[in-house]
């Protein structure tokens, strides 16, 4: 079976664009494919202001992904520190990718530049060696990226085929896939920006957790156009066009038939915020059931970090036979 691998960086909410765009497909695909999913803390570390975060931050996304229905006897959800072996082959690849390369990431780059006056852990430049371990540990065929990793991509399958070459077959080299489409959610308040966490206001933002009322006002709020025309058509209407994919996503109907059901654009936005408090629902209750019960949930992770424990260790020391490092 083919084995795929996605991680997220515990940093923030997770809203209605990462859902539709993103966790909704993981789910509907986590029978087709040997799925890894992995919260990385340790690459948070590389930028965390403040203390006592990283690790609420992982419970909380743990019981989302949970809650948004990745079942744990099919897919592997643990968080990245405790799977030891992530720092210990991350330390292996920084001594297998140079100075030059990792002076090369673009990612590095604009992170550095906006930090210019900041303190810039040594981390924020080594971390693709440690995301290329966290790929390589798993033998995954395919990585699921967005342009914005695809380099981090490349230079892991540099790395692995250079160590390959130089201490002999170890590892497997890893394919960027494109994830499956999922719906493109924009901002409510400037629909012609995807919506994000990284957004100036919250208002164009539906968090996973927003509360039904809130979810309403911001509809009723969503920013259209002086038109009156109900029509999908994402260049000349995007404010409208949004509504009907959200409502789309929600209902499984296509934008362009819902389109044609509609007259006034109020009862579009109260339709589509309705569609999506139901849909957020039952997500909502089941993850404030699971931090309810810390116990439960940390029980669920721990049997996630030993099925990852037991491949990532057996990978390590394939990879520490293959350098030639003494056994302890
Ligand atoms: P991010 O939080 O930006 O790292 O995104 C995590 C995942 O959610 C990625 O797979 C993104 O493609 C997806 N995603 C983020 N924002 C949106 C959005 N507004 N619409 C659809 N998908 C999104
Ligand atoms: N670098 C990725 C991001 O910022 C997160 C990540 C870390 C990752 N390790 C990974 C993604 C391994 C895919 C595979 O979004």
């Amino acid at each position: 079976m083919t084995r795929v691998l996605s991680c997220i960086q515990p940093t923030g909410d997770v809203h209605l664009g990462n859902y539709l765009g993103a966790l909704r497909n993981w789910v509907a695909g986590q029978h087709e494919k040997d799925a890894f999913h992995g919260i990385v803390d340790l690459h948070a570390l590389t930028i965390t202001e403040a203390p006592d975060i990283v690790g609420q931050s992982s419970l909380q996304l743990a019981a989302m992904l949970f809650a948004v229905g990745l079942d744990p006897a099919v897919t592997t959800v643990f968080v990245q520190s405790h799977v030891p072996e992530h720092s210990q082959l991350g330390w292996i690849m920084e001594c297998q990718v140079s100075f030059g390369e990792l002076s090369r990431m673009t990612q590095f780059k604009d992170k550095s530049a906006k930090r210019e006056h900041d303190f810039l852990s040594a981390g924020l430049f080594s971390y693709p060696a440690l995301m290329a371990a966290d790929i390589l540990l798993y033998d995954t065929d395919e990585v699921p990226v967005g342009e914005d990793q695809r380099q981090h991509l490349e230079i892991t399958r540099d790395i692995a085929i250079r160590f390959n070459h130089r201490f002999g077959e170890t590892f497997v080299i890893p394919t960027a896939v494109m994830p499956k489409a999922g719906a493109r959610v924009m901002d409510l308040q400037d629909p012609t920006s995807k919506m994000s966490k990284s957004a100036a206001a919250d208002t164009g933002l539906i968090s996973m957790l927003e509360d039904p009322a809130a979810i309403m006002k911001k509809f009723k709020r969503a920013v259209t156009d002086s038109d009156t025309e109900v029509r999908f058509d994402r260049a000349e209407k995007p404010g409208i066009s949004n509504l009907l994919e959200i409502l789309a996503a929600c209902t499984g109907e296509t934008p362009q038939a819902l389109a044609t059901k509609y007259t006034q654009y109020g009862s579009l936005k109260v339709d589509t915020g309705e569609a999506v408090v139901e849909t957020l629902r039952p997500i909502q209750a089941r993850y404030h059931e699971l931090m309810t019960d810390r116990g439960q949930l940390q029980s669920l992770l721990r049997i996630g970090a030993d099925k990852a424990r037991s491949v990532a260790s057996a990978t390590l020391a394939r990879a520490q036979r293959s350098i030639g490092m003494l056994p302890a």
